[in-house]
């Protein structure tokens, strides 16, 4: 047995969870909430009794939760198996912050990339010559910057058109291209190691479409790359004054805030760009700051491994309700799966407890159509995560009442049940949920929610003792397709 297992405080919650009778857990939600700046966990409707919550952070003590923690906002070598620091927390500090790594402070590259991409936005935003943006790159290098791109649609200050092309089937270049025109185009080729196939694969169709039409010459004014790798970013024509650079202490789907964040920059400008970053530096400093009680992603994680590891739980739903928040769950798909989607422990032994959930959500009401009836009344419980935001955006006759009213019924519903005469209209209730009140949808408060998630995968990490910042998983797949290929 690991010593995790076998450890005081994991035994404590498994006798516990032994025990726990929830059928007894009162209807009416016991109050409990946690407010940071302009959000607020609602976390009410839990499996939670007097005992659970400080055994859970017994848990968090034992497994020093605030130690790794520091060790990672330290630059420490915390991503043992690539032997690298983990410092995507950097790019969100102050410019006035020091942050050292291997005695280096980090701060001023991190500062003098961000003005040359501000200025490359102003730039392109002036002359207006570019119409379409055509970002290529896929996981992170494409699921964070087509999420916050598209979720800051209302603060777009130019009209230019964002398109996001990842996936290695010809088709979905193909109808790209088709929107846009090649004297028009901005092309950025996003990865880190520029070494992704069909990265590269849709790069060179993307390139062949532009020198058919403009010629070589045209390369310079219509490809940009943000990587790590300037020698490959080269070698594919591309100049180094067009390469917006990071670091390999920041891991691919970490990298929205890095220069893979360029299209953000392009559609919502350096200032509300500086907000987004703020954001999550605030909720950077919650996550350092709060005592575990009071700490937000401490909470969140902890209340995970509650179902996962004591409940047996697989999977957990994120319910965005705000349209523009729909591809926030294909977002936290990689930024959990990838990271706490592991099952060798950071000594190198395979784990005997559950690690990673499968997370699955839609925006609400979409959700409610499709796969809710799962959720009330399915044999499997769903923990789920609402996210309400509570400003429109567009206020426009009963739309946003009839929203809140459905993201407030379905918590309600979901933990009250109901009784009823007919088997097939009773629903059992007490299913868990946490809510996350959000006052307005803005840059700020949207960095401050991916933080959330990011720190809350960090600390199921750490109570796993898994790494949570390599992804050799995906590396076997890979090779098999190369090798198919010959
Ligand atoms: O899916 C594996 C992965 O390495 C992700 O972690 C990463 O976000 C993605 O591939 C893209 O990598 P790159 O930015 O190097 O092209």
């Amino acid at each position: 047995m690991t010593s995790l297992k076998n450890s005081a405080a994991w035994r404590a919650l498994q006798d516990h969870a032994s025990n726990f009778d929830r059928t007894k857990l009162s209807d009416i939600p016991v109050v409990r909430e946690l407010i940071c700046e302009g959000l607020r966990l609602d976390y009410s409707r839990h499996w939670l009794v007097d005992q659970t919550m400080p055994l859970l952070l017994s848990l968090a003590q034992q497994q020093q939760i605030e130690k790794h923690r520091d060790a990672m906002f330290n630059g420490e070598i915390i991503n043992h198996t690539e032997k690298r620091a983990v410092l995507h927390t950097a790019l969100r500090a102050p410019e006035s912050a020091q942050v050292l790594l291997n005695g280096k402070d980090i701060m001023p590259d991190i500062h003098h990339v961000n003005k040359r991409m501000y200025v490359f936005a102003d730039k392109i935003r002036q002359e207006k010559k570019i119409k379409s943006v055509v970002n290529i790159g896929i996981g992170g290098s494409d699921l964070g910057p087509k999420l916050v791109t598209e979720a800051l649609r209302f603060y777009h200050e130019s009209s230019m058109e964002f398109h996001f092309v990842s996936n290695i089937d010809a088709s979905h270049m193909a109808e790209t291209l088709k929107k846009c025109r090649p004297e028009s185009t901005l092309f950025i080729v996003a990865s880190k190691t520029f070494t992704t196939i069909e990265t590269l694969t849709n790069a060179q169709t993307a390139r062949q479409w532009l020198v058919d039409a403009l010629g070589e010459e045209a390369i310079k004014d219509h490809f940009v790359a943000s990587s790590m790798a300037l020698e490959k970013v080269q070698a594919f024509g591309i100049d180094a004054d067009n390469m917006f650079e990071f670091w390999d202490f920041v891991g691919g789907r970490y990298s929205v805030w890095s220069s893979i964040g360029l299209p953000i920059i392009l559609a919502i400008g350096e200032k509300n760009f500086k907000s987004f970053l703020a954001g999550a530096h605030a909720m950077d400093r919650h996550f350092q700051t709060q005592p575990l009680a009071q700490n937000m992603p401490v909470l969140m994680g902890l209340l995970g491994i509650w179902y996962r590891n004591f409940f047996n739980l697989p999977a957990m739903a994120v319910l965005p309700y705000d349209q523009y928040l729909d591809s926030l769950v294909r977002y936290l798909q990689q930024l959990d799966m990838e990271s706490n989607g592991k099952s060798v422990d950071r000594q190198g032994n395979a784990v005997d407890y559950d690690t990673g959930a499968i997370i699955f959500g839609e925006p609400g009401t979409n959700g409610q159509h499709a796969f809710y009836q799962l959720i009330h009344q399915g044999t499997t419980t769903i923990p789920c995560d609402f996210i309400i935001t509570h400003k429109p955006l567009h206020d426009i006759g009963m739309h946003h009442k009839l929203l809140l009213a459905n993201a407030m019924a379905q918590p309600k519903a979901l933990w009250q049940g109901r009784q009823h005469t007919d088997p097939y209209k009773t629903f059992t209730g007490k299913r868990p949920t946490n809510t996350l009140h959000v006052d307005v949808l803005t840059p700020y408060n949207l960095g401050m929610i991916l933080a959330l998630y990011e720190h809350k995968v960090f600390v199921q990490s750490i109570i796993w003792n898994i790494n949570a910042f390599d992804q050799f998983g995906v590396e076997l797949g890979k090779e098999m397709a190369n090798e198919l290929l010959v």
